[in-house]
Protein backbone atom coordinates (compact mmCIF):
# COMPACT_ATOMS: atom_id res chain seq x y z
CA UNK A 1 0.00 0.00 0.00
CA UNK A 2 1.23 3.34 -1.03
CA UNK A 3 2.28 6.06 1.79
CA UNK A 4 0.40 9.42 1.68
CA UNK A 5 1.31 12.25 3.94
CA UNK A 6 0.31 15.81 3.83
CA UNK A 7 -0.55 18.70 6.24
CA UNK A 8 -2.20 21.78 7.54
CA UNK A 9 -1.42 24.71 9.27
CA UNK A 10 -3.34 25.23 12.54
CA UNK A 11 -3.60 28.93 11.34
CA UNK A 12 -7.03 29.09 11.48
CA UNK A 13 -10.33 27.38 10.36
CA UNK A 14 -9.56 25.89 7.19
CA UNK A 15 -11.27 27.25 3.94
CA UNK A 16 -12.83 26.11 0.62
CA UNK A 17 -9.87 26.30 -1.31
CA UNK A 18 -8.06 23.98 1.58
CA UNK A 19 -10.52 21.68 0.94
CA UNK A 20 -11.10 21.50 -2.61
CA UNK A 21 -7.02 21.45 -3.09
CA UNK A 22 -6.29 19.26 -0.24
CA UNK A 23 -8.89 17.54 2.30
CA UNK A 24 -11.10 16.32 0.13
CA UNK A 25 -8.74 14.19 -1.61
CA UNK A 26 -6.92 13.42 2.00
CA UNK A 27 -10.95 11.58 2.76
CA UNK A 28 -10.70 9.86 -0.48
CA UNK A 29 -6.96 8.53 -0.62
CA UNK A 30 -7.36 7.25 3.03
CA UNK A 31 -9.52 4.96 1.56
CA UNK A 32 -6.98 2.70 -0.25
CA UNK A 33 -3.64 4.09 1.16
CA UNK A 34 -1.93 4.23 4.42
CA UNK A 35 -1.91 8.09 5.08
CA UNK A 36 -0.64 10.64 7.74
CA UNK A 37 -2.48 13.70 8.05
CA UNK A 38 -0.97 16.49 10.04
CA UNK A 39 -1.46 20.04 11.89
CA UNK A 40 1.76 21.36 11.65
CA UNK A 41 2.28 23.61 14.44
CA UNK A 42 5.64 23.79 14.18
CA UNK A 43 5.33 25.25 10.48
CA UNK A 44 2.73 27.94 12.38
CA UNK A 45 5.78 29.75 14.47
CA UNK A 46 7.51 30.59 11.01
CA UNK A 47 4.81 33.85 10.92
CA UNK A 48 3.41 35.74 14.29
CA UNK A 49 1.64 33.48 16.42
CA UNK A 50 0.10 33.66 20.30
CA UNK A 51 -0.01 30.93 22.06
CA UNK A 52 -3.75 30.55 23.04
CA UNK A 53 -4.62 31.66 19.12
CA UNK A 54 -2.53 28.24 18.32
CA UNK A 55 -4.08 25.94 20.88
CA UNK A 56 -7.79 26.72 20.18
CA UNK A 57 -6.95 26.57 16.26
CA UNK A 58 -5.08 23.09 16.53
CA UNK A 59 -8.51 22.36 18.59
CA UNK A 60 -10.56 24.27 15.87
CA UNK A 61 -8.75 22.68 12.77
CA UNK A 62 -8.55 19.28 14.45
CA UNK A 63 -12.60 19.29 14.64
CA UNK A 64 -12.75 20.56 11.46
CA UNK A 65 -10.45 17.95 9.35
CA UNK A 66 -12.86 14.97 11.79
CA UNK A 67 -15.69 16.72 10.37
CA UNK A 68 -14.82 16.78 7.21
CA UNK A 69 -14.42 12.88 7.61
CA UNK A 70 -10.73 12.69 8.13
CA UNK A 71 -10.21 9.19 9.78
CA UNK A 72 -9.32 10.36 13.69
CA UNK A 73 -6.32 7.31 13.55
CA UNK A 74 -4.50 9.14 10.96
CA UNK A 75 -4.22 12.72 12.65
CA UNK A 76 -2.17 14.44 14.96
CA UNK A 77 -0.07 17.49 15.42
CA UNK A 78 3.59 17.76 14.46
CA UNK A 79 5.33 19.23 17.51
CA UNK A 80 4.07 16.06 19.47
CA UNK A 81 6.30 14.03 16.86
CA UNK A 82 10.26 14.77 17.48
CA UNK A 83 10.95 12.87 13.89
CA UNK A 84 9.74 16.37 12.31
CA UNK A 85 12.73 18.52 14.12
CA UNK A 86 15.50 15.85 14.15
CA UNK A 87 15.29 15.52 10.15
CA UNK A 88 14.66 19.04 9.69
CA UNK A 89 17.70 19.88 11.13
CA UNK A 90 19.62 17.70 8.68
CA UNK A 91 17.51 18.51 5.94
CA UNK A 92 18.43 22.53 6.77
CA UNK A 93 22.45 21.18 6.39
CA UNK A 94 21.53 19.55 3.22
CA UNK A 95 19.61 21.88 0.95
CA UNK A 96 21.40 25.21 -0.28
CA UNK A 97 20.83 28.66 0.18
CA UNK A 98 20.86 28.79 -3.61
CA UNK A 99 17.59 26.34 -3.65
CA UNK A 100 16.04 28.15 -0.95
CA UNK A 101 16.11 31.52 -2.39
CA UNK A 102 13.83 30.53 -5.60
CA UNK A 103 11.04 29.58 -2.79
CA UNK A 104 8.21 32.07 -4.54
CA UNK A 105 6.28 31.43 -1.13
CA UNK A 106 9.18 33.00 0.97
CA UNK A 107 9.06 35.92 -1.38
CA UNK A 108 5.02 36.44 -1.03
CA UNK A 109 5.19 35.84 2.47
CA UNK A 110 8.57 37.70 3.27
CA UNK A 111 7.73 40.53 1.17
CA UNK A 112 9.76 43.74 1.37
CA UNK A 113 11.24 43.55 4.65
CA UNK A 114 13.20 40.39 5.08
CA UNK A 115 15.38 41.20 7.59
CA UNK A 116 13.04 40.92 10.05
CA UNK A 117 11.15 37.79 9.01
CA UNK A 118 12.23 34.66 11.06
CA UNK A 119 14.86 32.11 9.79
CA UNK A 120 12.70 29.52 10.51
CA UNK A 121 10.22 31.16 7.58
CA UNK A 122 13.15 31.26 5.38
CA UNK A 123 13.74 26.77 6.34
CA UNK A 124 9.91 26.04 5.85
CA UNK A 125 10.56 24.24 3.54
CA UNK A 126 13.18 21.84 4.47
CA UNK A 127 10.89 20.94 7.57
CA UNK A 128 8.21 20.51 5.30
CA UNK A 129 10.72 17.75 3.51
CA UNK A 130 11.26 16.15 6.88
CA UNK A 131 7.48 15.99 7.39
CA UNK A 132 7.23 14.04 4.39
CA UNK A 133 10.48 12.04 4.48
CA UNK A 134 10.63 11.10 7.72
CA UNK A 135 7.38 8.26 6.70
CA UNK A 136 9.44 7.59 3.17
CA UNK A 137 5.77 9.17 1.94
CA UNK A 138 6.06 8.52 -1.90
CA UNK A 139 2.65 10.64 -2.79
CA UNK A 140 1.69 14.09 -1.07
CA UNK A 141 -2.11 15.53 -1.83
CA UNK A 142 -1.90 19.16 -2.08
CA UNK A 143 -2.71 22.26 -3.64
CA UNK A 144 -1.04 24.08 -6.60
CA UNK A 145 0.60 26.57 -4.05
CA UNK A 146 2.73 23.29 -2.79
CA UNK A 147 4.21 22.35 -6.07
CA UNK A 148 7.51 24.40 -5.47
CA UNK A 149 8.12 23.20 -2.48
CA UNK A 150 7.92 19.54 -3.46
CA UNK A 151 10.18 19.89 -5.97
CA UNK A 152 13.07 20.72 -3.52
CA UNK A 153 12.10 18.21 -1.17
CA UNK A 154 12.75 16.32 -4.09
CA UNK A 155 16.02 17.72 -4.21
CA UNK A 156 16.73 17.44 -0.84
CA UNK A 157 16.27 13.76 -0.80
CA UNK A 158 18.16 13.69 -4.14
CA UNK A 159 21.08 15.08 -2.78
CA UNK A 160 20.86 13.39 1.08
CA UNK A 161 20.70 10.30 -1.21
CA UNK A 162 23.87 11.04 -3.26
CA UNK A 163 26.25 12.97 -0.31
CA UNK A 164 25.56 9.46 1.79
CA UNK A 165 26.05 7.15 -1.31
CA UNK A 166 22.27 5.32 -0.35
CA UNK A 167 19.28 4.92 -2.33
CA UNK A 168 17.14 5.65 0.99
CA UNK A 169 14.86 8.64 0.50
CA UNK A 170 12.24 7.41 -2.08
CA UNK A 171 10.98 10.16 -4.87
CA UNK A 172 7.92 12.22 -3.76
CA UNK A 173 5.03 12.36 -6.27
CA UNK A 174 2.83 15.47 -6.11
CA UNK A 175 -1.23 14.80 -5.94
CA UNK A 176 -2.53 17.95 -7.23
CA UNK A 177 -6.24 17.81 -8.23
CA UNK A 178 -6.87 18.61 -11.94
CA UNK A 179 -9.63 21.21 -11.10
CA UNK A 180 -9.84 23.68 -8.23
CA UNK A 181 -6.18 23.17 -6.98
CA UNK A 182 -6.50 27.09 -6.71
CA UNK A 183 -9.18 28.83 -5.52
CA UNK A 184 -9.38 32.16 -5.80
CA UNK A 185 -10.28 35.05 -3.64
CA UNK A 186 -14.09 35.56 -3.35
CA UNK A 187 -12.82 39.29 -3.43
CA UNK A 188 -9.82 39.46 -6.27
CA UNK A 189 -9.92 36.55 -8.73
CA UNK A 190 -6.45 37.18 -8.87
CA UNK A 191 -5.27 36.18 -4.87
CA UNK A 192 -5.86 32.65 -4.14
CA UNK A 193 -7.69 32.39 -1.52
CA UNK A 194 -6.18 31.99 1.79
CA UNK A 195 -6.53 32.30 5.46
CA UNK A 196 -4.19 34.86 6.19
CA UNK A 197 -6.20 37.52 3.98
CA UNK A 198 -7.69 40.32 6.02
CA UNK A 199 -11.12 40.36 4.75
CA UNK A 200 -12.93 37.50 5.88
CA UNK A 201 -15.27 38.23 2.87
CA UNK A 202 -12.29 36.74 0.72
CA UNK A 203 -13.43 33.13 1.89
CA UNK A 204 -15.88 30.73 3.02
CA UNK A 205 -14.38 28.41 6.36
CA UNK A 206 -15.62 25.09 6.89
CA UNK A 207 -17.63 26.42 9.49
CA UNK A 208 -19.43 29.29 8.49
CA UNK A 209 -23.06 29.21 9.00
CA UNK A 210 -25.97 29.11 6.14
CA UNK A 211 -26.32 32.55 6.46
CA UNK A 212 -22.65 33.68 6.45
CA UNK A 213 -22.13 31.62 3.41
CA UNK A 214 -25.17 33.00 1.74
CA UNK A 215 -24.12 36.74 1.95
CA UNK A 216 -20.42 35.98 1.35
CA UNK A 217 -21.56 34.12 -2.53
CA UNK A 218 -23.63 37.66 -3.24
CA UNK A 219 -21.09 39.91 -2.04
CA UNK A 220 -18.69 37.89 -4.06
CA UNK A 221 -17.04 40.82 -6.85
CA UNK A 222 -18.02 39.58 -10.45
CA UNK A 223 -18.56 41.40 -13.56
CA UNK A 224 -21.76 42.92 -15.28
CA UNK A 225 -21.52 40.66 -17.79
CA UNK A 226 -24.03 37.60 -17.64
CA UNK A 227 -22.45 34.01 -18.03
CA UNK A 228 -21.08 32.70 -20.86
CA UNK A 229 -22.00 29.05 -22.49
CA UNK A 230 -18.77 28.18 -22.92
CA UNK A 231 -15.08 28.31 -21.31
CA UNK A 232 -13.66 30.65 -24.13
CA UNK A 233 -15.93 33.05 -23.11
CA UNK A 234 -14.26 32.73 -19.44
CA UNK A 235 -11.10 34.85 -21.13
CA UNK A 236 -10.27 37.90 -18.71
CA UNK A 237 -12.66 37.45 -16.24
CA UNK A 238 -11.16 35.20 -13.26
CA UNK A 239 -14.04 36.24 -10.91
CA UNK A 240 -16.43 33.92 -12.74
CA UNK A 241 -14.19 31.58 -13.80
CA UNK A 242 -13.68 30.99 -9.84
CA UNK A 243 -17.13 30.65 -9.11
CA UNK A 244 -18.08 28.08 -11.79
CA UNK A 245 -15.19 26.23 -10.85
CA UNK A 246 -15.77 25.91 -7.51
CA UNK A 247 -19.67 24.85 -8.28
CA UNK A 248 -18.10 22.22 -10.33
CA UNK A 249 -15.92 20.86 -8.23
CA UNK A 250 -18.25 20.89 -5.09
CA UNK A 251 -20.84 19.16 -7.54
CA UNK A 252 -18.24 16.66 -8.94
CA UNK A 253 -19.32 18.02 -12.47
CA UNK A 254 -17.21 19.74 -15.41
CA UNK A 255 -16.96 22.97 -15.78
CA UNK A 256 -18.63 22.83 -19.26
CA UNK A 257 -21.64 21.49 -17.74
CA UNK A 258 -21.74 23.73 -15.27
CA UNK A 259 -21.60 26.50 -18.52
CA UNK A 260 -24.41 24.41 -20.29
CA UNK A 261 -26.82 25.18 -16.98
CA UNK A 262 -25.85 28.32 -16.41
CA UNK A 263 -25.30 29.95 -19.84
CA UNK A 264 -26.71 33.46 -20.54
CA UNK A 265 -28.25 34.12 -16.88
CA UNK A 266 -26.79 36.74 -15.18
CA UNK A 267 -24.43 36.28 -11.65
CA UNK A 268 -28.31 36.85 -9.65
CA UNK A 269 -29.46 33.44 -9.95
CA UNK A 270 -25.92 31.62 -10.61
CA UNK A 271 -25.22 33.01 -6.91
CA UNK A 272 -27.98 32.13 -5.39
CA UNK A 273 -28.40 28.36 -6.73
CA UNK A 274 -24.52 28.01 -5.95
CA UNK A 275 -24.89 29.92 -2.16
CA UNK A 276 -27.49 27.00 -1.95
CA UNK A 277 -25.47 24.28 -2.55
CA UNK A 278 -22.59 25.39 -0.80
CA UNK A 279 -25.02 25.53 2.41
CA UNK A 280 -25.85 21.96 1.73
CA UNK A 281 -22.76 20.67 1.18
CA UNK A 282 -20.93 22.46 3.84
CA UNK A 283 -23.46 22.79 6.83
CA UNK A 284 -23.33 19.65 7.96
CA UNK A 285 -19.51 19.90 8.46
CA UNK A 286 -19.90 23.03 10.23
CA UNK A 287 -22.40 21.30 13.01
CA UNK A 288 -20.57 18.39 13.56
CA UNK A 289 -16.92 20.54 13.81
CA UNK A 290 -19.45 23.03 16.62
CA UNK A 291 -20.26 19.51 18.14
CA UNK A 292 -17.04 17.83 18.40
CA UNK A 293 -15.68 20.90 19.64
CA UNK A 294 -17.54 20.29 22.76
CA UNK A 295 -15.39 17.57 24.00
CA UNK A 296 -11.79 18.92 23.88
CA UNK A 297 -10.70 15.53 25.68
CA UNK A 298 -11.67 13.77 22.70
CA UNK A 299 -9.48 15.74 20.76
CA UNK A 300 -6.84 15.89 22.58
CA UNK A 301 -6.94 11.79 22.57
CA UNK A 302 -7.64 11.97 18.78
CA UNK A 303 -3.93 13.46 18.23
CA UNK A 304 -2.06 11.62 21.18
CA UNK A 305 -3.39 8.27 19.68
CA UNK A 306 -2.17 9.78 15.85
CA UNK A 307 1.00 10.95 17.35
CA UNK A 308 1.66 7.32 18.88
CA UNK A 309 0.84 5.53 15.44
CA UNK A 310 2.99 8.66 13.58
CA UNK A 311 6.14 7.69 15.98
CA UNK A 312 6.41 4.37 15.94
CA UNK A 313 6.67 5.03 11.89
CA UNK A 314 8.92 7.94 11.59
CA UNK A 315 11.17 7.07 14.60
CA UNK A 316 12.90 3.83 12.85
CA UNK A 317 13.39 5.69 9.80
CA UNK A 318 15.21 9.38 11.39
CA UNK A 319 17.17 7.17 13.14
CA UNK A 320 18.47 5.04 10.63
CA UNK A 321 18.85 8.50 8.62
CA UNK A 322 20.93 9.82 11.91
CA UNK A 323 23.23 6.94 11.87
CA UNK A 324 23.46 7.73 8.18
CA UNK A 325 24.69 10.99 9.03
CA UNK A 326 27.36 9.88 11.22
CA UNK A 327 25.53 10.64 14.58
CA UNK A 328 26.68 8.05 17.16
CA UNK A 329 23.84 6.18 19.46
P1 LIG B 1 -1.65 25.30 4.04
O1 LIG B 1 -1.98 25.17 5.48
O2 LIG B 1 -1.42 26.68 3.49
O3 LIG B 1 -2.78 24.63 3.15
C1 LIG B 1 -3.19 23.29 3.35
C2 LIG B 1 -3.51 22.66 2.00
O4 LIG B 1 -4.50 23.44 1.32
C3 LIG B 1 -4.04 23.77 0.01
N1 LIG B 1 -4.53 25.13 -0.31
C4 LIG B 1 -5.26 25.42 -1.40
N2 LIG B 1 -5.73 24.64 -2.40
C5 LIG B 1 -6.47 25.24 -3.36
N3 LIG B 1 -6.77 26.58 -3.35
C6 LIG B 1 -6.33 27.38 -2.36
N4 LIG B 1 -6.64 28.69 -2.35
C7 LIG B 1 -5.54 26.81 -1.32
N5 LIG B 1 -4.94 27.32 -0.21
C8 LIG B 1 -4.33 26.27 0.39
C9 LIG B 1 -2.53 23.77 0.11
O5 LIG B 1 -1.93 23.57 -1.14
C10 LIG B 1 -2.30 22.61 1.07
O6 LIG B 1 -2.30 21.39 0.37
N6 LIG B 1 3.15 24.09 3.62
C11 LIG B 1 1.83 23.54 3.76
C12 LIG B 1 1.66 22.59 4.93
C13 LIG B 1 2.64 21.47 5.01
C14 LIG B 1 2.64 20.30 4.18
C15 LIG B 1 3.73 19.52 4.66
C16 LIG B 1 1.86 19.88 3.10
C17 LIG B 1 3.66 21.34 5.89
N7 LIG B 1 4.31 20.17 5.71
C18 LIG B 1 4.04 18.29 4.05
C19 LIG B 1 2.18 18.65 2.51
C20 LIG B 1 3.26 17.87 2.99
C21 LIG B 1 0.85 24.69 3.95
O7 LIG B 1 1.19 25.74 4.43
O8 LIG B 1 -0.41 24.36 3.67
Amino acid sequence: MQRVFSGIQPTGIPHLGNYLGAIRNWVTLQKDHDCFFCLVDMHTLTMPWTPRALREQTLGSTACLLASGIDPTRLYNQSAVSAHARLGWIFDCVSRLGWLNRMTQFKDKAGKHRENHSAGLYVYPNLMAADILAFHATRVPVGDDQRQHLELANDIAQKFNHDMGVDFFPHIDPLIPPHAARVMSLRDGSKKMSKSDPSAQSRLVLTDTADEIAQKIRRAKTDPDALPSEEAGLEGRPEARNLLTIYAAMTDTTLSDVLASFGGQGFGSFKSALADMLVEKLAPVAHETRQLLKNEDHLLHVLRTGAERARSVSEPIVSEAERLVGFLR
